[in-house]
């Protein structure tokens, strides 16, 4: 695990998207494992500015992102489907077919994951994988757990979490209570994982998944056994981390 220290948000979206710039320079159809959440919007505007100036080209890109809520129509504006074309797609020159979330408005649980895991293994998964984390150390909506999650499933999200998730609606009742989310297998399937922190609210779980024990108790730590993870992370979020 390589562990870049960057001086705030800013700086840490920028390192991040150049890491990501790099590896669609170095494989134009490469398949990019996205997420979505606060962490990640810095580097996707720095992305899709360099896209705009011509520096970074998507057309040959394919993407699957990480997670959605369950319920949730592509349109609306709460779900990860949105979000991303809000955030990321509609700014960049990707072809719109190449991108892939998991399949929230399809009640049906166990055919929804099943089939996003079929797409997964049939792109041959990503490239490269970007994670945000959260505050008790979940990667996508993989919650902590006795056991380590395989393939894509359906999670009831822990209240910390819908807590945390909060902010983005008008009222906690609102957010909704499940998701399907890519599995932690499939996550360490991913030939370089790319994970980015940023503030003081997730220096624990920064600070676990770096020394803490592998334990699904925080699912991010599984991550010190994936051969090609890079951790980009500003002051505040190593902040109970040792400077090495
Ligand atoms: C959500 C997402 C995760 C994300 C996490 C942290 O639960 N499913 O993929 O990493 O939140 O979000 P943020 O970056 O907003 O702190």
């Amino acid at each position: 695990m390589r562990v870049v220290r960057t001086t705030d948000y800013h700086d840490m979206s920028r390192k991040a998207a150049n890491v990501i710039s790099a590896q669609v320079i170095l494989k134009p159809d490469s398949v990019l494992g996205l997420a979505t959440g606060s962490s990640p919007i810095g580097t996707y505007e720095q992305l899709a500015k360099w896209n705009q100036k011509g520096d970074c080209d998507f057309s040959a890109v394919t993407t699957y992102n990480l997670d959605e809520y369950r319920g949730l129509t592509h349109d609306d504006p709460q779900s990860y489907h949105y979000f991303m074309r809000k955030n990321f797609f509609d700014h960049i020159n990707i072809d719109l077919a190449n991108t892939h979330v998991p399949d929230g408005s399809n009640p049906d649980a166990a055919a929804a994951c099943a089939q996003y895991d079929r797409e997964v293994a049939a792109a041959g998964y990503p490239d490269l994988q970007l994670l945000g984390v959260g505050r008790n150390g979940h990667i996508g909506f993989n919650e902590p757990d006795d056991v380590f999650s395989k393939g894509t499933h359906c999670v009831n999200l822990t209240q910390s979490t819908i807590q945390a998730n909060s902010r983005l609606f008008e009222r906690e009742e609102d957010v909704p209570r499940q998701a399907y989310t890519m599995g932690v297998q499939t996550i360490m399937y991913a030939r370089m994982i790319l994970l980015i922190a940023s503030g003081k609210d997730k220096a624990e779980a920064v600070r676990d998944l770096i020394y803490g024990p592998v334990t699904p108790r925080c699912p991010a730590s599984i991550l010190q056994l994936h051969h090609h993870c890079i951790v980009i992370a500003d002051e505040d979020a190593l902040s109970l981390c040792p400077k090495e």
